[in-house]
C-alpha cells in the first residue's frame, strides 16, 4: 500500500527538527529524527572506545546492529538507557558528523530508517532523506537559514537546556560541520533534484509549517 512520505533535510540548525516533528504531528504521522541514529552511533563508538575516524569504521559498522535503539515518544533510548540529552552535545555533534561520513557506518544504519516508512505516513528529517533513503518521497523539502541565525538559534537552544556556550564557537562549528557534511563523499548533504529550497531565515515556524502543509495538500 502507498505510504506518504515528506522529507525535510538540509544543513545544521536550519530549523528541520522543529518543522519535521510539527508536521508528523499536524498529519498523525511517524516521525524520523534519522541525526539522532548518527548522534546514538558517535555514542556508543566513544563509549566502546573506538576511533571517531575511518579506521574505525568497520568496527562501529559492527557494533551498530548489536545496538538496541528506540525511540519513545521523544525519548531515544539506547539499550535501555535514555540518551536524549546526552547525544545533544556540540562534541557530541562533532562526532556525529565524522562517523556519518564512514560509508560503513551509513549502510548500517538504511534498514532501520526504512524500518519508519509505515502507514499513515512518514516525515523523515536528516541530511539525505530525500536524496538517498527516500527517493520515492512526494514532497522533499531543503530547508536553509543563514549561517548568524543558524548559530543564534542553536545558542538558544543549548542555553534553555543549561549547555554554556559561546556564539561564536558554534558559529565555528557549524560551519565544520557543514562543510563536513558538503564535501564527504558518503551521501553529501545537498538538495535531491526535485527538493523544493526553502529559506526560513526571516519566517517563524507557524509560517513554514503553513507554507509546507500547502505544498503537501497541493499534491494530494
Ligand atoms: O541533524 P543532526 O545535527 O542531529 O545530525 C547530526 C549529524 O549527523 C550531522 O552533522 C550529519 O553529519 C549527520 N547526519 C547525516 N545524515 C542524516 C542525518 C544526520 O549524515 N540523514
Amino acid at each position: 500500500k502507498h505510504v506518504p512520505v515528506i522529507c525535510i533535510d538540509g544543513p545544521t540548525a536550519s530549523g528541520k527538527g522543529t518543522l519535521a516533528a510539527e508536521l508528523a504531528m499536524r498529519l498523525g504521522y511517524h516521525f524520523l529524527d534519522s541525526g539522532a541514529l548518527y548522534r546514538i552511533a558517535a555514542l556508543a563508538a566513544s563509549r566502546a572506545g573506538l576511533p571517531i575516524a575511518s579506521s574505525g569504521e568497520a568496527q562501529i559498522a559492527s557494533l551498530l546492529p548489536q545496538l538496541r535503539i528506540e525511540f519513545a515518544g521523544n525519548r531515544i533510548l539506547l539499550n535501555g538507557e535514555d540518551m536524549s540529552e546526552a547525544i545533544r552535545t556540540e562534541e557530541n555533534g562533532m562526532n556525529a558528523s565524522k562517523v556519518s561520513a564512514l560509508a560503513p557506518v551509513r549502510a548500517a544504519l538504511v534498514a532501520l530508517q526504512h524500518s519508519f516508512h509505515r502507514l499513515p505516513g512518514l516525515v523523515a528529517d536528516g541530511r539525505d532523506m530525500g536524496s538517498v533513503i527516500f527517493p520515492q518521497a512526494q514532497l522533499k523539502v531543503f530547508l536553509t537559514a543563514s549561517a548568524p541565525q543558524r548559530a543564534q538559534r542553536r545558542f538558544k537552544q543549548l542555553i534553555s537546556k543549561g549547555i554554556s556556550t559561546t556564539l561564536d564557537s558554534l558559529r565555528a562549528d557549524l560551519e565544520a560541520r557543514d562543510e563536513r557534511d558538503r564535501t564527504r563523499s558518503a551521501s553529501p548533504l545537498k538538495p535531491a533534484q526535485d527538493a523544493v529550497l526553502l529559506d526560513n531565515s526571516d519566517l517563524s515556524v507557524e509560517t513554514s509549517v503553513d507554507l509546507v502543509l500547502g505544498w503537501w495538500q497541493g499534491k494530494q
